[in-house]
Order: C-alpha cells, then structure tokens, then sequence
C-alpha cells in the first residue's frame, strides 16, 4: 500500500472576507500536499467553512435571508479565491454538509452514552467576535482581550463535554511526543496552560437563544456550534463513522495546519475530544505566526486588509505563493508590506530565477539552433559539484517539508519550514547563475569550443528543470512554464491532473533527464521585473500615506531603488496627481503657502478658528527620551518622547537644524491626537511644534525643564 499524508487547514469562517491571512494558511497546506503527491504518496488536503454560530446567524438576520442561503452565497468567496491561488484541494467541507451533521450528532450522542457530557448551570461573558466565553479577569477593558469587541454577560443551562477528566492523559501525551505541537515554544505553551487545571467545555446553546448549529440528539431544545461542531470536521470529511472506511485510512492526520490564535482549541478540546472519542491524536498539530499589514493588526474592521485579489491580479498567483512563505519562517509573525513584496519579486524571481533560464536558452539559441545539446566532454569539478549540489537538496527540502525523519534524538520528528526549503532552492539557483559565469559559455563560442560548450549548456538547462521540479509545490504554474521552455510537454500523470509527469520527484533520481534535441521556447520572459506601470494602482494606495511630496518620492524609491529622483518624482506626480500635496499636511489658506518674503515681515495671522475647534487638538509637553537619525534620510530624526500617559515614536524633519544629540531630555510641545503616519517606513504618532521656514533654521517649541511631562496645553 502506498503511504498516505493527510494535512488540513482550519475551516474558516464563512461570514469572513478571505484575506491574506486565510490564504497564507491554505498555501502552506497547499505547499505541503503538492510536495507529498509529488513523492509519489497518496495525499489528503482539506479545508472548508465554518458556518454555525450567532454571528452569521445575526448577519443573515440583518440581510432577512435564511443563514443556509446566507452561507451558500458567502463560501464562494473561500472557494473562488482557492482556485485563483492554484489550491488543489481533496475536499472542501462545510459544517452545514449533512453528513458533516449526522457525524457530529453521532459523536455527541457516543460521548452521552458514556457519561461524558452533562448538563449544568453557567456564568459568563460571552463573546460572539470569537465564539467563546470568557473569565472576568481574562478581560481587557470588559471588552474581549483578543477581538477588542464587546462581550455579553449571560447565565444560562447548557451542557458540557468533561474535558477536564483527560486533563493528565493530555500531559502525558505531550511528555511523550515532544513534537506533537510545533513549533516548541507553542509546544512549551500547552505545557504551561495545562497547569492549571481545565475546566469543562461548554458545548450546547438552547435554540431560544441560538437556532443556528446542529441540535443535540439527546436534547432538541439545544444545539451544538462552533467548536464542538467545528472540529469534527477533520474527521467526518474522511469518513469517521461511516460504513465504507476506505477515505479513514487517512487517519491520523499528518499536520493541522493552524494560526496561533487558535493553538488552545485544537491542542486541548480537539485532543480531549479525540481521546474520548478513542480515536488516536494527529500526528503534529503546527500553528504559524500571524500577519499583520505595515505594523497593523488586520480585520475587517480596521478595514487594512490586503485584497488577495489585488494582489494576485497585480503580480501572479505563484508571486503571492512565493512571498508569503518566503518572507517570513513558518512559525514567527511577519508584517506585510508591498515594497518589501516587490523587492523579492524583482531579486529572486526575476533577477535570479528569471535569469538563469533566460541566459541559458538565449545562449543555447544562438550556439545550437534553440535545440538542447548533447553533452560531449568528461565531467569536470565544477560539473560534479553543480549535479552534487542538485542532488543534496533532495533531502535539506524534505527535512523542511514535514518528511517523517528518524534520529535517536528525535524519533519521528517532522518540521515545516518553507522559508528555508526556498532559501535551500535559491542557493541552486544562485550556483545555476555561478556556474554559468565561471564556464562562461560566451568565451567557449568565442574559441570555437563546441564541445565543452555543449557540455556546459546541457547541465545549466538540466539544472534548471531539477529546480523546476523543486519548485513545483511552491509555484505550479511558473514550474509548469519552465517544462514548457525546455521543450518538454507536460503531460499529467495522476488521474486529478494535478501533477505533471515531468514535475514527478522521480524525474530527479538521476542526472540527464532531459532529452537532448528537445527544442526550446525563446520568446517567453518567466518573470517581468515588477515595474511602476504594472502597479499602478497598489502604488497609489501606498504612495497616498505620504505626507508630502519628498516623502513619497522617498516610498516610491525603496520600492524602486533604481529610480533616480527626478524620475521617480515624475512617477509620483503620475499616479498622484500633480496637486495631491498642495492640501496637506494641514490646510492652510492660499496666500500664506508661498514663502513669505523675509524683509516684508512676519505674515499676518490666518483666518480665525473658534475655541473648539482648537480645543479639539491634544498639545502636551512630552520630554524626548531617544533621537537617532533616520536611515537614508537627511531630514529626518527619529524620536521617542515621553507623554505622560505612554512613550511614543515621533518622525520629524528637523534634521538640518538638530543633531540627535540637541533633542535629548528637551521638553517639547506635540500635537498628541495627529493622525498616526508612517515616514520613510516608521510610524510616527504624532507632530511636535516648531518654528521656521527653513529646513535649516527651525526652532522648536520648548518649554522649561521643571513642566511636568505629559501636562496639557490650552
Ligand atoms: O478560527 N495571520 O476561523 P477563522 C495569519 N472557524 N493567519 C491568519 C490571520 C493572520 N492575520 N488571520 C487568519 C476560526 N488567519 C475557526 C476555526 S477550525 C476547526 C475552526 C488564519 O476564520 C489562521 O490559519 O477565524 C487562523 O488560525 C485562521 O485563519 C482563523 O480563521
Ligand atoms: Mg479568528
């Protein structure tokens, strides 16, 4: 029988709108099942929606459709994004699938029978934004401590499933499978939440109070939702507790793939509920880091979200694939942001990988007629070390891609980590590139050297297709167009049309795959260089949180470096508009925006503002703790200032007039409630007064050292 690998996604909310958060889990899933299937194992990748529960019970109350229509209509936002990105799923469930309901209510009534849930009286806030009570201490500001949205304090008779009774056989778990929860120091925290003792699970709602779940088979003036209903999913998708077994083979999982967010769910319910249940833990339950856009948190709300859709239709699916793993290591946060997005594109996918192909089928077109060289010459050093190199990335990929390894240190120990299995693909790439400038195959056609330049270029066009083959999991789509290059036509190998025979691990076993005479495809460029004409209208979006004009023509140059100023400020202008500045920061009256004339005197004062008006602004003294100035820029200085209530980071362009060492333990004036901007890519929250024209004469606004800090100003 052939081995299988079973890997899932959470089924997210269906009422969400998909983001890049959602899609980063599901690509890494995908990732993951694509490189198995590759191997050659029979694989299993799920994902789906979570469909239950009061909050898309109230939003299809508010729209006045039933939730079942509300919810048929928003899963095809999940489902249209997958397909968009190249997510090759097994199956997408859905916790309003009957069948998904008729294995939750079987469940439910196998744990009734044996006395593991009970009915009881409880307390507490509840919070709909996740689903989940909360303590009373758990609370920040009587608001929920993870969504910042508000709870309901409610008391009702519920039941509950006894999760606190596996409370020791869970610890006993982790003590013995290290590696069960990845990475350790979301390992190390289970261990430490598990000292405390667990309380049971509340898993039922009485339908007066909730109606949208599945209803008990031992109650029906109850349902089930969310978690207990939620969970399940990984088991009733393949089958548990049907007649025909065949798909539960799959079991036990290979990896949950999940957020941190919710690491406590599945490590402690989920597992709980399996060892009730009887049924044998996953194997590794991995939570990665979160993403957040130019140092926010992202959510509807805050409406920062970044449109995967944007981004797929501004720099291609595999683009987007490529940079979230890329950028950050499974595991750890990372922070979104577009230049640093377009810097890898440009550097590693056009630059490097772009090419290394480009040069080797140009070269092999004008030295062999487009046609793959036989090679002809004994290998050399350099050959030896290029095949070699091909070679060893076989196992380094798999030890980052959840290969079952084997030590004595570690029996079984799997790990994820695709930053790495792309940094590891690169160094070929990058010793593709090496390689070609060291044989330099230009000077072998200069002294007519036929034959070792025919060696040369076979092994950088078959070194290409072993990348190719390695990146496959990671980006079908430019793999697939790389096999296409070099003459070979992919023809799919299994019956889902999901891998290519010429992608197959197997093609790689050993060097010389690729058949000489093979006529290449000269006229296709892999990756374009991201540039500004493509971007447009990404580019207008980030461009507008600049302040002025010098400091967009600062944004669109850490994007762009190779943009000299002037080209760059005419760009801006471009996509900005030529007057975008002229009205901000704070509007001032047309007379007073050209430069006053010294000799003239002081400009008369602005039109009249009333009292409250200006008592909306927050001026307070704050004392300067820190200044540094700010990289690549003459202007700027970074501050952190002391309010009062808090410390802050303040960005200003006092720069030619200060040195950071002028600024420290001065007590200043700052607008404290000025919106938050970000300045050469830091925030600064806030503006401190000053006075001057001049770049190079500014006098700031100080007050006396002995001014309390944080004092008002009115
Ligand atoms: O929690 N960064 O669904 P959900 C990284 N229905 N990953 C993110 C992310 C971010 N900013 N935002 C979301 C639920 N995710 C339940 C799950 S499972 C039986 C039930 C990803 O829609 C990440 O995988 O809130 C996270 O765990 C998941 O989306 C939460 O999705
Ligand atoms: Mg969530």
């Amino acid at each position: 029988m052939k081995e299988t690998f079973y890997v899932t996604t959470p089924i997210y909310y269906v009422n969400d709108i998909p983001h890049i958060g959602h899609a980063y889990t599901t690509i890494a899933a995908d990732v993951l099942a694509r490189y198995h299937r590759a191997r050659g194992r029979e694989v299993y990748f799920l994902t789906g929606t979570d469909e239950h529960g009061q909050k898309v019970e109230r939003a299809a109350q508010e729209r006045g459709i039933s939730p079942k229509d509300h919810c048929d209509e928003l899963v095809t936002r999940f489902q249209q994004l997958w397909e968009k990105l190249d997510i090759k799923l097994s199956y997408f469930i859905r916790t309003t699938d009957p069948e998904h309901e008729l294995v939750v209510q079987k469940a439910m009534q196998m744990l009734h029978d044996q006395d593991l849930i009970k009915k009881k009286t409880y307390q507490g806030w509840y919070s709909t934004s996740s689903e989940r009570f909360w303590m009373e201490k758990d609370l920040k500001d009587g608001k929920d401590p993870e969504t910042g949205l508000p709870v309901e304090w409610i008391s009702e008779t519920n039941y509950f499933f006894l999760m606190s009774r596996y409370q020791q056989k869970l610890k006993d778990h982790l003590h013995e499978n290290p590696h069960f929860i990845r990475p350790k120091s979301r390992y190390n925290e289970i261990l430490g939440f598990l000292d405390r003792e667990l309380d049971d699970l509340c898993i039922s709602r009485p339908k007066s109070r909730l109606a949208w779940g599945i209803e008990l088979p031992f109650d029906h003036e109850y349902v089930t939702y969310v978690w207990f209903d939620a969970l399940l999913n990984y088991l009733s998708a393949i089958g548990y507790l049907k007649e025909d077994q065949s798909l539960f083979t799959y079991w036990p999982a290979n990896f949950h793939l999940i957020g941190k967010d919710i690491l406590t769910t599945h490590s402690v319910y989920w597992i709980t509920m399996l060892f009730a249940l009887n049924v044998p833990p996953p194997q590794c339950i991995f939570a990665h880091g979160w993403w957040t856009i130019e140092g926010r948190k992202m959510s509807k709300s805050l409406k920062n979200v970044v449109d995967p859709h944007l981004l797929i239709d501004s720099y291609g699916a595999d683009a987007v694939r490529y940079f979230l793993l890329r950028e950050v290591p499974f595991g750890n946060d990372g922070d979104f942001s577009h230049a640093a997005f377009i810097g890898r594109v440009n550097a590693d996918l056009a630059n490097d990988l772009g090419n290394a192909l480009n040069r080797s089928v140009a070269l092999t077109g004008r030295n062999f007629d487009g046609l793959v060289p036989t090679p002809r010459t004994e290998e050399d050093d350099q050959d030896r070390l290029l095949k070699n190199h091909a070679a060893g990335l076989l196992t380094q990929i798999g030890l980052n891609l959840g290969e079952t390894i084997y030590t004595p240190e570690s029996p079984g120990k799997e790990s994820l980590n695709f930053s790495v299995a792309l940094e590891n693909i690169w160094s070929f790439i990058r010793f593709i590139n090496k390689y070609i400038d060291t044989q330099a195959p230009w000077q072998l056609a200069k002294e007519g050297n036929k034959d070792r330049l025919a060696t040369v270029l076979y092994n950088c066009l078959e070194a290409l297709r072993v990348a190719a083959v390695y990146l496959a999991p990671f980006m079908p789509n430019k793999a697939l167009q790389i096999i296409r290059i070099l003459g070979l036509s992919p023809t799919f190998a299994d019956q889902q049309q999901i891998i290519a025979s010429e992608l197959q691990f197997d093609t790689i076993k050993s060097w010389g795959h690729l058949p000489p005479g093979s006529k290449l495809i000269s006229d296709e460029i892999l990756f374009p260089r991201v540039e500004p004409e493509m971007v447009q209208n990404i580019l207008s979006q980030i461009l507008a949180i600049a302040e002025n004009e010098e400091m967009a023509v600062n944004i669109f140059r850490e994007i762009f470096p190779r943009y000299k100023i002037t080209k760059a400020q005419t760009w801006v202008r471009k996509i900005l508009g030529t007057d975008s500045f002229l009205t901000t920061p704070t509007p001032t009256p047309e007379k007073s925006r050209s430069k006053p004339d010294k000799k003239a005197g002081p400009p008369a004062p602005d039109s009249e503002v009333d009292y409250n008006t200006f008592a909306r602004l927050d001026l307070r003294v704050a004392e300067v703790l820190e200044a540094e100035r700010v990289k690549n820029s003459e202007k700027l200085i970074r501050l952190k200032v002391d309010i009062g209530s808090e410390t802050r980071q303040i960005v200003a362009g006092i720069g030619k007039s200060f040195a950071p060492t002028d600024l420290i333990s001065k007590k200043i004036v700052i607008v404290a409630n000025l919106k938050p901007v970000k300045l050469m890519g830091l925030k600064s929250k806030g503006m401190l007064l000053a006075a001057g024209d001049e770049d190079d004469d500014v006098q700031l606004c100080l007050v006396s050292k002995n001014t309390k800090t944080g004092l008002r100003i009115k």
